[in-house]
Order: C-alpha cells, then sequence, then structure tokens
C-alpha cells in the first residue's frame, strides 16, 4: 500500500498538521447517563421518518464508555491532533444554570488522555446539539440563547483552557441554521425558509460571543470551522447564474462576511437588516487564529419555476463517481475552491485548516475480518492531494482533519453511512481498523519522517 497520497512526493510545510474530528452526538452515546440533559437531536431522533433507519445516538459509539479504546487508536493512527465536540447538555442539562460536574470531568478524561499520548486537542463548543430546554424556548430563533451558550463557552472554557489550545466555538452555523430552520431536514425540524436568517444570525452571534468568552479564559488559539460547498450554476443562462449567485451567498458568503470582514453580503444585507442589532457585526468579527474549512462536494443550483417556495433549486452534479452516500467526488473544486478563498479575502484571512473531509465508504468486513475501503483511501489521497496543489500555489493550509475515526451515527443517515477510519459494528459495538486507517498511519508517519 502506497505511503505517499498521490503517487507524488508529500510536499507539506513544516508543522503541517493531520487530525481526525468526531461530533458528541455522533460518537458518544450514553445519552443518558451521568446526568446528560436532553437535546434538540435527542428529540429529532424520536420522530418518525426523521431518521432513514430510524436510529438515534443514544448509543452511537460508545465512546464515553470507551475512551480509552479509542485513544488508542488515534494514537495507533498518529494524527497529532483531534477535533471533538463537547456536548452542552452533558455539561449543562438545562442549557444554563446548574454545571452538570460529571459532565464536564467527561471532556476532562478525554482532553488528558489525549494529551497524555502526545495528541493536541481541539475543542468545538457547538456541534448541533442543542439543550433542548433551549429550544422550548425557542432554540436559536431567541437571542438569548446566544447569552446562554457564552455562559457555557465560559463553563467550559475554565475547566479546559489550560490545556486545550485550539477552540472551534460553533461548528457550521450554515449547517446548523439551514438545515435546522430552514428546511427542516435536521434537529430541530423547523421549515422557516427565509425566517430561519434569525437563526442564521444567533449562530454567528454565538460564534462571537464564544471568541470572546474562550479568550477571556485564556485560550490561546481560536478558529471557526464553516461547510463550504462550492456552488456551481446549472446552465450559463442568468436565470441559473443568478439563482447559484444568490444560493452561494446564503450557504457560503453569510457565514464568511460577517466573520473576516464584519458585514453581511450585499445580497442579504437588506434581510439582515431588521435581524441584527448595532455592535453585532463588530461582534461576530472576532480576530481569528485560523479559518476551519469543511469541504465536502461541490452543489450544482438553477432557478426554480416562479410558484416554487424558493427561487432557486438543488441539480445534479453529473460525471464523477459518487461516494456510497450519492455526493459526487470532486477534489478538482476544493483545489479551486483554496484558490479562490484566497485571492478574495487574502488580507483578511488568517491560516487555513481543513477541519473536515471525508467520504461514506459502506465497505463491511471481508471473510478474513479485513475491510478493503479502497475508495475512502482514493478519496482521502485526491482531497490531500488538492490541499498540496493548493499550498503550491501560495494558500497557506496548515492542516488536514479526516471525518472520522469511527463510524458513528450519521445525523438523518442515522447508522446507514460509514464514515469512519475504523469500522464499528453497531450490535457488539467491536472496532477494527480498515485498510483506510493503516493508509493514512502510513501517510502521517512519511510526512513525519519528511518534516
Ligand atoms: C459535516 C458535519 O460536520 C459532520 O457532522 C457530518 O457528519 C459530516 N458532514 C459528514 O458529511
Amino acid at each position: 500500500m502506497t505511503s505517499q497520497p498521490t503517487g507524488a512526493p508529500l510536499t507539506l510545510p513544516p508543522g503541517f498538521r493531520f487530525g481526525t474530528t468526531a461530533a458528541a452526538y455522533c460518537v458518544e452515546g450514553a445519552a443518558e447517563a451521568d446526568g446528560r440533559g436532553p437535546s434538540i437531536w435527542d428529540t429529532f431522533t424520536q420522530q418518525p421518518g426523521r431518521v432513514v433507519d430510524g436510529s438515534s445516538g443514544a448509543v452511537a459509539a460508545d465512546q464515553y464508555h470507551r475512551l480509552d479504546e479509542d485513544v488508542v487508536l488515534l494514537k495507533g493512527l498518529g494524527v497529532q491532533a483531534h477535533k471533538f465536540s463537547v456536548s452542552w447538555p452533558r455539561v449543562l442539562p438545562e442549557g444554563r444554570g446548574p454545571v452538570n460536574a460529571k459532565g464536564l470531568d467527561y471532556y476532562d478524561r478525554l482532553v488528558d488522555r489525549l494529551l497524555a499520548h502526545g495528541i493536541e486537542p481541539m475543542a468545538t463548543l457547538y456541534h448541533w446539539d442543542l439543550p433542548q430546554a433551549l429550544e422550548d424556548d425557542g432554540g436559536w430563533l431567541n437571542r438569548g440563547t446566544v447569552d446562554a451558550f457564552a455562559q457555557y463557552a465560559e463553563v467550559v472554557a475554565e475547566r479546559l483552557a489550560d490545556r486545550v489550545a485550539h477552540w472551534i466555538p460553533v461548528h457550521e452555523p450554515g449547517i446548523a441554521a439551514s438545515l435546522g430552520y430552514g428546511n427542516g431536514t435536521h434537529a430541530p425540524g423547523r421549515r422557516l425558509f427565509f425566517d430561519s436568517l434569525v437563526a442564521s444570525h444567533h449562530l454567528l452571534l454565538a460564534h462571537g460571543r464564544g471568541a470572546i468568552a474562550l479568550r477571556a479564559a485564556g485560550a490561546v488559539s481560536v478558529g471557526c470551522a464553516n461547510n463550504h460547498n462550492p456552488i456551481w450554476p446549472a446552465s450559463q443562462s442568468d436565470a441559473d447564474v443568478g439563482a447559484a449567485k444568490f444560493f452561494d451567498t446564503l450557504w457560503n458568503g453569510l457565514y464568511i462576511e460577517p466573520t473576516l470582514l464584519g458585514r453581511f453580503p450585499d445580497d442579504v444585507a437588506p434581510m439582515m437588516a431588521d435581524i441584527a442589532e448595532p455592535g453585532d457585526l463588530v461582534t461576530i468579527r472576532q480576530p481569528l487564529d485560523f479559518y476551519g474549512v469543511n469541504y465536502y462536494f461541490p452543489m450544482r443550483l438553477g432557478a426554480a419555476p416562479e410558484d416554487a417556495e424558493l427561487p432557486f433549486e438543488l441539480r445534479e452534479v453529473l460525471g464523477y463517481p459518487l461516494t456510497d452516500l450519492g455526493r459526487p467526488v470532486v477534489p478538482d473544486a476544493l483545489r479551486e475552491w483554496l484558490i479562490m478563498f484566497r485571492a478574495r479575502y487574502r488580507a483578511a484571512l488568517p491560516p487555513l485548516v481543513l477541519t473536515e473531509t471525508g467520504c461514506a465508504d459502506n465497505t463491511e468486513p471481508g471473510p478474513d475480518g479485513t475491510v478493503d475501503d479502497q475508495r475512502r483511501i482514493d478519496f482521502l489521497a485526491a482531497h490531500l492531494g488538492a490541499v498540496q496543489e493548493a499550498i503550491a500555489r501560495g494558500v497557506d493550509v496548515r492542516g488536514f482533519y479526516c471525518w472520522s475515526l469511527l463510524d458513528g451515527f450519521e445525523w438523518i443517515e442515522g447508522l446507514t453511512q460509514r464514515f469512519g477510519l475504523v469500522h464499528v459494528d453497531h450490535e457488539t459495538l467491536v472496532r477494527t481498523p480498515k485498510r483506510s486507517y493503516q493508509w493514512y498511519a502510513d501517510v502521517i508517519a512519511a510526512q513525519a519522517r519528511a518534516a
């Protein structure tokens, strides 16, 4: 098996870091253990038809009870860093108010175990598991949730910032707002279309307030992690180009510009004028030590028929191999997007980190127990190659994080889609490293030798 991602030698800059990434609700399980409160994902997954296989994250990969084993797997991989998320309802079961000491202790243990194995923790405060009690009060539509988030950030940072250097306040605010409150496909399942811009704004504000609280508690490096799909127009017609541009603003620009430039993109500024209060954009635009890009695939958008609820519609991206989840595999789009991003935001842009990429490859163990997930290897190799090419063209990318170490609970895909470098038997919870695990370990070791 090659230890070189693209057949060409690794040419990554010194200090480049390889990592893995995970979300609390996808891996921890232990939904009712040690005083954890319910989150919107616990509620949502109980509703029939929300998750394709009707499963939930109640058990997931049960990492809460298998921490030692999983950190040893990380150690075997040789990653320099691991991005995890803290479960808000584990720490503050009601979202605000009394701290659940046992919940906070869990993250203490996680951080200490990572550090003991020489792995740098990167902590995310919010990866979509809003305490249900806050949703009952309006969730991200309620500005009060931002205050609760700032208090939660303070609690976690006071406990962990002495050991955790790298922080991300809010993971993919765009996905949380658009899918959670826009089209209703994610928790909490609200279908508000443009009214979900209120949630977008509050999630952006939470990023800013969180960053302030983290720095006040001594965090040394604070960034963000935004999902970015390059948006392609369905055709060159004015209607399709216009629809794609507008969607690009709502999907990408709305989260980039306030964060980096302290302004709303022109296309949405009039809609945000009634939502944002004076000073909010200053709060949102905090200095960033890194900008995390999560990349999976490009999207193709066209103009919708006149009577549709939204002015744009998703069209198929044709002509590329597909992952098991049906997503097109287009590493070139990552390279181009990184180069465009640097060119467009040059002076405002801190160093980039690819804080997530990966693919669903549902290969099961063969007769000899080996999980031969060659398509994941090809995916990761090609996307690492794209990052290398972007770096060669002057884009400052400092790290590559794979989603994910383990097969876990994949949101609305439930347990049906496997993104892990390690296979998890969802009945027995037995972990089996896949061929991609060994491949990633070889890549990391080769880079360490070259550095
Ligand atoms: C992005 C999200 O951050 C992560 O939670 C998710 O499961 C992956 N996408 C897989 O697509």
